[in-house]
């Protein structure tokens, strides 16, 4: 008898039937910001186009500065014209659209301005029928998140009301959540004074992105892939994140961060998580998060000597990139001179488990690299004999899963093939999913994805506080070793090269070698 295969609750995590948003307002503040300008007006116009909001659906910006609304909704649509995947505004659709822009001058750290948010928000519920739901969107430099939290309860604007009844609140926080375990702890107890951490969306963009979701469907929605995906069949998991551009105008924030803070600690965890996580019971947030937590709970965090050896850092000097000459890191304007800031890691870690036992996870990342690439690449042990010795077979690549998450999104396996002819020669080859050519849709940016499950109230795609919690216990265990360690082992790096030469002993010296990209 043949058993049918179970079906568990209708699959969520991005494959969800219709869902309504209920009528709400988003405020945003920080909205005149650059985030808000080049990411969010652009994710909810987009969001209008597609049409899942309701029609109540009501925007309020909040900043220092005196605009009025028609100032704000000016702004919007040059937001939408310059940074929008589709481009200019449709005039039908902004006319309607724009009429729910609303603008609201505060001080953050000013509690009496709150009352009359608190009045607006108030009269607009009336105007609008937006019934009292609220979504707070932190766009602002995050010392300031405490202070809006606390005074949005104080206003009568925040609480732990998350039963619908009365309307509901979510506050969405930006990255960086903490710059390293303390300070995130000391975060989220301000945030919980306010919000539980059911209404607490924190912001990882990555998992907003279609990619990244889809590294759940490859693993859980196919049946050839589970059964291989463990330390039986696969040697090493490389993740990379490359980027050509230098730290641009965020040289402030960059410079207390670093590239392990700004990458690693969040979007390149959430990365590994998602390959390495087991099967989730369902697709639940909790279901899933817990899962993710699970493998960030099975990496020990380096012990002193250990990060001398699995962890490197560089910073990139002057040099030529793409044919046009570059600043070295620490002439960029702002950029302390002697400024011990990585603009590169590389690290290998182990995940403690049944299923990861002994594969290493190499992780590495950089600015001013050669090419801008976000890859996950499974490496998979070699045959057991070689049997075509002297064929090309002994100098072949090792057969590689790669997912692309960006740019040209897809999947690749890397297999051997017999080049055509009378001898046996052999070569390896692609085996690719394009995503633009095969579906020949645009998918919508990591924002619009986010917004919208904010809006459901659904949190899978944000984390919960003790993956934070967990992924920086890793981070600090790192940053104690760094500070222990000479000058010299901020290894410096020409731009457009693949990062320091001493990376690659990092995993030379295991037998392997980063993947050429
Ligand atoms: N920009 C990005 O691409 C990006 C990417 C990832 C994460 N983030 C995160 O997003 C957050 C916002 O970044 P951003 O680049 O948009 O910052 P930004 O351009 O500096 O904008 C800051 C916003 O906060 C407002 N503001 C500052 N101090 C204020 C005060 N005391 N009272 C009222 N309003 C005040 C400013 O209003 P006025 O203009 O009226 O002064 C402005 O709207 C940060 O946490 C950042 O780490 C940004």
């Amino acid at each position: 008898m043949q058993i049918p295969a179970i079906a568990p609750n209708p699959l969520r995590f991005g494959m969800r039937t219709a869902r309504n948003v209920q009528p709400c307002i988003m405020v945003i503040f920080g909205a005149t910001g650059d985030l808000t300008h080049r990411k969010l007006i652009p994710a909810l116009y987009n969001l209008a186009l597609e049409q899942p909001l309701p029609p109540q659906f009501t925007v309020v910006g909040v900043a220092r500065r005196a605009f009025s609304d028609e100032q704000f909704r000016q702004q919007a649509l040059e937001s939408v014209n310059n940074f929008s995947r589709r481009s200019p505004a449709s005039p039908a659709v902004w006319e309607t659209f724009s009429k729910g822009f609303f603008y609201h001058q505060l001080q953050f750290d000013n509690p009496d301005d709150y009352q009359s948010l608190a009045e607006r928000l108030k009269q607009l519920d009336a105007e609008r029928g937006t019934q009292s739901n609220y979504i707070y969107y932190l766009a602002t430099p995050p010392s300031f998140y405490p202070t809006i939290a606390n005074n949005l309860s104080a206003g009568g604007l925040g609480g732990h009301n998350n039963s619908g009844e009365q309307g509901w609140s979510r506050i969405i926080v930006e990255k960086p959540f903490g710059h390293n375990l303390e300070s995130a702890l000391a975060l989220n107890h301000e945030l919980n004074k306010a919000f539980s951490e059911q209404q607490i969306y924190r912001i990882d963009h990555y998992l907003g992105k279609e990619t990244v979701q889809n590294i759940m469907v490859l693993r859980f929605a196919n049946g050839i892939f589970e059964p291989i995906w463990n330390r039986r069949y696969i040697d090493n998991v490389q993740i990379t994140v490359a980027e050509t551009l230098g730290v641009g105008g965020r040289v402030d924030y960059y410079e207390e961060a670093g590239a392990l803070r700004d990458m690693v600690q969040n979007h390149m965890m959430q990365l590994l998580t998602l390959v390495a996580m087991e099967p989730p019971v369902n697709f639940d947030a909790d279901a899933v998060r817990d899962e993710k937590v699970k493998v960030l709970r099975a990496i020990t965090p380096y012990a002193e000597g250990e990060v001398a050896s699995d962890t490197l850092r560089g910073q990139y000097g002057p040099g030529m990139i793409g044919g046009e000459k570059v600043l070295g890191y620490r002439e960029e304007p702002g950029v302390k001179a002697n400024s011990p800031t990585e603009t590169y890691t590389a690290l290998k870690l182990f995940i403690e488990n049944w299923r990861w036992a002994g594969v290493p996870f190499y992780l590495r990342h950089g600015k001013r690299l050669t090419k801008r690439i976000t890859e996950i690449a499974i490496q998979f042990n070699r045959p057991p004999y070689l049997l075509f010795q002297g064929t090309g077979a002994d100098q072949m690549q090792p057969n590689v899963l790669s997912l692309r998450i960006q740019p040209n999104e897809g999947i690749s396996l890397l297999f051997d093939a017999k080049v055509p002819g009378q001898e046996m020669q052999l070569r390896s080859v692609n085996m690719d999913f394009l995503y633009g050519s095969s579906f020949g849709v645009e998918p919508p940016e990591a924002y619009e994805r986010l917004l919208l499950e904010c809006m459901l109230g659904d949190s899978t795609l944000f984390t919960r506080i003790d993956e934070t919690e967990y992924s920086w216990r890793l981070i600090d265990a790192i940053e104690r070793g760094w500070a222990k360690m000479p000058a010299s082992a901020l290894h410096q790096y020409e731009p457009g090269t693949w990062g320091p030469k001493e990376a690659a002993t990092l995993i030379e010296r295991d037998g392997r070698t980063w993947r050429h990209l």
